[in-house]
């Protein structure tokens, strides 16, 4: 077998996780999540959530990656295999493909992230920026089976997201991933801090930091917050889809995995709250600007981001380069999470099936386009609300719930931390075990049943009231079929010899057989 893809430095690989980890979740996501769910009130489950399941669980990945060094599919099957139990492999599959699945619509919202860099430069969203979005720009259906035509800026600019992921993990790990984060990380750390300080120092950014930090004790009750928070982590830390357990499998045999582990934790959770921090200053010198309180001014949902920030971007001095700044650094961050949802399915082609590389990348790239072509629609917003509710709150947990289960209860999380303690030098024991082994899986049981009982009882949160024949045809039907398309992966991996299809393709293509 070719020999395994390395990175080239420590600094390389924790730079790619942090730059997978960092991304739409922690400029977009992060800050909604954190009003919706009362600005302060959010905070303490968050760090919660981010201490008992996040740092552990990636600590977790990153140890499963580098204890087995291959693809999920590879490693779900030997652990199976090892231990006589049936095969798990599917899981294997089943993240990697889910994790396409999230690239898809990622890939459309960056595509909206483009096109506001250009707009920011003049402000032109206009004097009504929630109009314009809706409207002028997505022009909006009114239910997510109201297809309208395809929208071909949007669409134009989707390719492109694609082509620029597709050059990237294509020129493998040491030339493309790595030094796409070497790049970009310290640059976008740099744009976000500048951002930060210039959004504080505004008049009635105090107001809006007020209403983030400020707890409030009395919703920590409400189970709905805690659900968000440790949804947000998983979503934040890039958990359950196989990216830091293939990204892990790419280091050095004597790699120190628990300090990078935390680093990474670390440094995601900084940059959320740098966002967050950036967000609601905005939010709060708005308010002041239109003698309004912070709650008055605010578009929920996703639509912070393209509505609330362009609107109170029009009324501040320097708009038009803090502007550019902001949506170039949600760009920046978007592209390194995205390639990084792309490589634990490149990794199992290349493993499983014997394509190569770059075969697999633009197989890959060419399904992932044609794929997002489905949020381009007029109905896009509203699809994609659905799949990214269904990726996040089902698909992830479902995935993190299945890895947990396989290592920790069927067979010993022990062979986890005893490796991770011989390369590393903080070492981990009964602590980081109980977080694995009993408190995650128990919070993703309950927040996957509180989920499944939430779609029964009210519509999604975001744009709401959606017939339920569009959650079962976008969600349900879209996470059975990633079921079956992983089913049949590892039947296909099983035999993968001259006759499977992809191995004659490769034939029939250059004649060399597929060597990775
Ligand atoms: N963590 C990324 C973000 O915050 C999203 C992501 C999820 C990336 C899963 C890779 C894998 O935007």
């Amino acid at each position: 077998m070719a020999k395994r893809e390395q990175w080239g430095s420590r600094i390389g690989f924790l730079l790619s996780a942090v730059g997978s980890a960092v991304g739409l979740g922690n400029i977009w996501r992060f800050p909604y999540q954190a009003y919706e769910n009362g600005g302060g009130a959010f905070l303490i489950p968050y760090f919660i959530a981010a201490l008992t399941a996040g740092i552990p669980l990636v600590l977790f990945e990153f140890s499963l990656g580098h204890r087995m060094r291959a693809g999920l599919p590879t490693i779900f099957r030997r652990l199976s295999k090892r231990n006589g139990y049936r095969n798990w492999e599917w899981i294997g599959w089943f993240q990697p493909l889910l994790a396409i699945f999230i690239a898809a619509f990622y890939a459309v919202i960056l595509s909206w992230v483009f096109y506001y860099i250009g707009l920011s430069f003049t402000l032109g969203w206009g004097a009504d920026s929630g109009r314009f979005f809706f409207k002028n720009f997505l022009n909006v259906s009114d239910s997510p089976f109201e297809f309208g035509s395809v929208n071909a800026v949007v669409l134009a600019l989707t390719a492109c997201v694609w082509f620029i992921s597709w050059l990237i993990v294509f020129r493998g790990i040491k030339g493309g991933v790595e030094v796409a984060g070497k790049i970009f990380m310290p640059l976008l750390a740099l744009m976000m801090v500048i951002l930060m300080f210039h959004q504080v120092s505004l008049p009635g950014a105090a107001a809006g930091l007020n209403a983030l930090f400020e707890p409030d004790f009395r919703r920590l009750t409400d189970i709905n917050i805690w659900i968000s928070a440790y949804g947000q982590v998983f979503f934040s830390m890039s958990l359950g889809v196989g990216t830091m357990i293939t990204y892990a499998s790419y280091l050095p045999k004597e790699s120190d995995v628990t300090n990078n582990a935390f680093l990474t934790g670390l440094l995601d959770t900084a940059f959320s709250l740098v966002s967050g921090i950036m967000i609601f200053a905005t939010l709060g010198a708005m308010a002041a600007a239109q003698g309004l309180t912070v709650r008055d001014v605010v578009e929920g949902g996703p639509a912070l981001t393209f509505v609330t920030v362009p609107e109170a971007l029009s009324g501040m001095p320097g708009a038009r380069i803090f502007g550019p700044l902001f949506f170039l650094s949600l760009f920046i961050a978007g592209m390194t999470s995205i390639i990084s949802l792309l490589e634990p399915l490149t990794a199992a082609m290349t493993e499983r099936l014997k394509i190569s590389r770059r075969k697999s990348v633009s197989v890959i790239c060419a399904a992932g386009f044609l794929l997002s072509i489905l949020y381009t629609f007029r109905s896009g917003l509203l699809t994609l609300d659905i799949a990214d509710y269904f990726s996040g709150n089902f698909g992830m947990l479902a995935g993190g719930l299945c890895e947990l289960i396989l290592v920790c209860w069927v067979l010993k999380p022990d062979f986890l931390s005893d490796h991770a303690n011989r390369i590393s030098d903080f070492k981990i024991g009964s602590v980081w075990k109980f977080c694995v082994s009993a408190l995650t899986p128990l919070v993703l049981i309950v927040m996957l049943s509180a989920n499944i009982a939430g779609l029964f009882s009210s519509s999604l949160p975001n744009y709401g009231g959606y017939p339920a024949a569009a959650l079962f045809v976008f969600g349900w039907l879209m996470m059975a079929l990633l079921v079956l398309l992983a089913a049949v992966a590892q039947k296909f991996s099983a035999k993968r010899t001259k006759e499977t299809l992809l191995h004659i393709w490769e034939e029939f293509s250059d004649g060399k057989g597929g060597k990775p």
